[in-house]
């Protein structure tokens, strides 16, 4: 498999008050067509990503109406909505739909507004990616993640402050990125001085809630020896509520999405240079390392401690150059479409600051709610 990424753009993300979905679609599409120097009666097919604008917005069909709204009315478009997991799947969908033959360019995008909306009306609509029984139950996300966590710390001995250590490190990479919602970096002290939002996971182990956009036009026309090309696309899903898992411990759709795109691109764990894994919470980025096998179950958390996944490691692969969801924020749509964006500056040597050395071979991973869909992507040169 080889589809090209012929161009990227993404908005700030963050509290975007001023920002309408649509202005915020607009500014990510505009810079991604400027990137990829083509003109949009190019792209024969869109695929919006977006979980919320019906539950929060009462706006639906968005497909046709990011369409209108491009001046690409009349060509074919879809929304698809899979959680957390929207951008991801998106990416899936374009890729899929060039290599049936059905289109030669794409357009894939990403958007999401939240925080026009009352936070416990957010948290509820979120909830809708999880299970009738845990919605009956009043759970939410947080806690949802809080008892993988609970999980994890009895069965390995992980501790609250190797969690904290991947907010340090993701707040630390964001502040490098003037895209990302928080540029502070922080301290393990101030990770285990915020306020509990759902035991053992406090304030700043949580993504927050943000506003943003990303897009990437996909096509399988090849221009420049130099362009990034995705290898590998793979989804896996798994029960929707944690009830029905057979562990806590480990996201076997993760496990089972990595394996099958490790197996279609030909390469391995170690030939991967950087990677946006799924930090929702920072329990989720230690299980998402474990359950792709950048690391042994049970070690990771340590090894975070060591700062074996931040940039300048010569240890392991970098792991969340962006800041991840944690510090570069989580705009739910947008999310799986970002990771794509930054892999694709990464490979492109564009990334400054917070580039990562010879960075060859990226890997995406995005999850939809507890571990319910995984998607990976892995990318070239
Ligand atoms: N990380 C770091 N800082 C955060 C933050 C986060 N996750 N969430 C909020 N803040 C900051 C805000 O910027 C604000 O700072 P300020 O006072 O300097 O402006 C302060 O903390 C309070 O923000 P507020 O909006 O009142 O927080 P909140 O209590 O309403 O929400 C959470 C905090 C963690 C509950 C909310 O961010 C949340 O629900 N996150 C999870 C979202 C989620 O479930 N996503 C889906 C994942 S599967």
């Amino acid at each position: 498999m080889n589809i090209t990424v012929a161009g990227v753009g993404m908005t700030k993300f963050g509290e975007l008050w001023a920002a309408s979905p649509r202005w915020l679609a607009s500014e990510a599409v505009n810079i991604a067509m400027k990137d990829s120097g083509m003109e949009k009666k190019s792209i024969q097919g869109i695929f919006v990503a977006n979980m919320l604008s019906g539950m929060l917005g009462m706006q639906g069909h968005l497909g046709a109406l990011f369409a209108e709204q491009l001046g690409l009315s009349g060509i074919p478009a879809y929304t698809v909505e899979g959680a957390c997991a929207s951008g991801g799947l998106a990416v899936h969908a374009g890729v899929m739909s060039i290599l049936s033959g059905q289109y030669d360019t794409v357009l894939v995008l990403g958007v999401e507004k939240m925080t026009d909306h009352k936070p416990e009306l957010v948290s509820s609509a979120l909830m809708g990616a999880g299970s009738n029984e845990e919605r009956l139950a009043g759970a939410t996300f947080p806690g949802l993640y809080a008892m993988l966590a609970r999980s994890h710390i009895e069965k390995y001995k992980t501790t609250e402050t190797q969690l904290a250590a991947v907010a340090v490190k993701n707040h630390f990479h964001a502040s490098l990125n003037s895209l990302a919602q928080f540029t502070h970096p922080i301290t393990i002290e101030q990770v285990m001085r915020s306020s509990c939002v759902a035991d053992p996971l406090k304030l700043l182990d949580c993504s927050p809630v943000t506003d943003g956009a990303a897009a990437i036009i996909l096509s399988k026309r090849q221009r420049k020896t130099s362009e990034v090309h995705i290898i590998a696309s793979q989804i896996a899903t798994d029960t929707l509520g944690l009830a029905g898992r057979k562990s806590l411990t480990e996201l076997a759709a993760t496990k089972k999405a990595s394996m099958q795109a490790f197996k279609q691109a030909g390469i391995g764990q170690k030939n991967i240079d950087c990677a946006e894994v799924h930090d929702c919470f920072t329990i989720a980025e230690i299980l998402a390392i474990e359950d792709i096998g950048f690391g042994q179950k049970g070690e990771v958390g340590a090894r975070m401690e060591k700062g074996e996944y931040t940039l300048g490691s010569a240890k392991h692969v970098i792991v969340n150059s962006s800041g991840g969801l944690k510090g570069c924020g989580h705009p739910i749509g947008a999310t799986g479409v970002k990771q794509i964006v930054e892999i694709t500056h990464q490979l492109r040597g564009l990334c400054g600051k917070r580039q990562v050395k010879n960075a060859r071979v990226g890997l995406a991973h995005n999850v939809g709610g507890s571990g319910a869909t995984a998607v990976v992507h892995i990318l070239k040169t």
